[in-house]
């Protein structure tokens, strides 16, 4: 099995590819789901997407979004106590939410990343707990509660895929209502 790498960036023929950071604002809840589905047509078998920040935050409301537009029929919780729930939709997603997991060697019992690369996009809501759980390429958004209505998403792109994704997922959300979509900072 290939051993997970703790955050370096990802390496491509030996060129370390940079980090970037932007910056998407949402005004709702229904503008944030919107932002998650916006992933879905872009989203493909093996992508992974951490989802980190405060009980609270978003994270489930971002993931309703993008298993709405997988045509995930059934209703999306936190699978707080479950660990990992998986949706059929277009390509399967795994859910997968680490609150109440104790200890990183639990990630080997599930299965965690032979799952991440398995046949659909996973999700991992408080991804950020374990630094073995994040991954090499993919995205990390980190989500703040900047109102009562108001989020801020910080979306951290990590290896190449995870900066194809974060263009093509930024240059859609531009689009959408009450959603602003802020400049590409590199964090390299
Ligand atoms: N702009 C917004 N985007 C997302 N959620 C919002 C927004 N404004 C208000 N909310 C509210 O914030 C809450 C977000 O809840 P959600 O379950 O998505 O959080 P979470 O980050 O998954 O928390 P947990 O860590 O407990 O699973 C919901 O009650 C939602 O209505
Ligand atoms: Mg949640």
């Amino acid at each position: 099995m290939r051993l997970p790498s703790p955050i370096s960036p990802s390496y491509s023929e030996g060129v370390p590819l940079r980090m970037t950071t932007r910056t998407i604002a949402t005004r709702s809840e229904a503008a944030t789901q919107s932002v998650g589905r916006a992933l879905a047509p872009l989203s493909a078998p093996g992508d992974v997407v951490v989802l980190s920040g405060d009980l609270g935050a978003g994270k489930t409301q971002l993931t309703k979004g993008l298993a709405a537009g997988l045509g995930v029929a059934e209703t999306v919780t936190s699978p707080t106590f479950n660990i990992l729930l998986v949706h059929d939709g277009r390509i399967p997603l795994y859910h997968f939410d680490l609150y109440r997991l104790d200890d990183a060697k639990q990630l080997d019992d599930l299965d965690y990343w032979g799952t991440l690369e398995a046949d659909g996009v996973s999700v991992v809501e408080w991804g950020d707990r374990f630094e073995r759980a994040m991954p090499d390429d993919g995205l990390v958004v980190r989500i703040s509660i900047t109102g009562d209505d108001e989020r801020t998403l910080e979306v951290t792109a990590r290896g190449l895929r995870g900066q194809v994704l974060a263009d093509a997922w930024c240059a859609a959300c531009a689009e959408l209502d009450d959603v602003s979509v802020d400049g590409v900072r590199d964090r390299s």
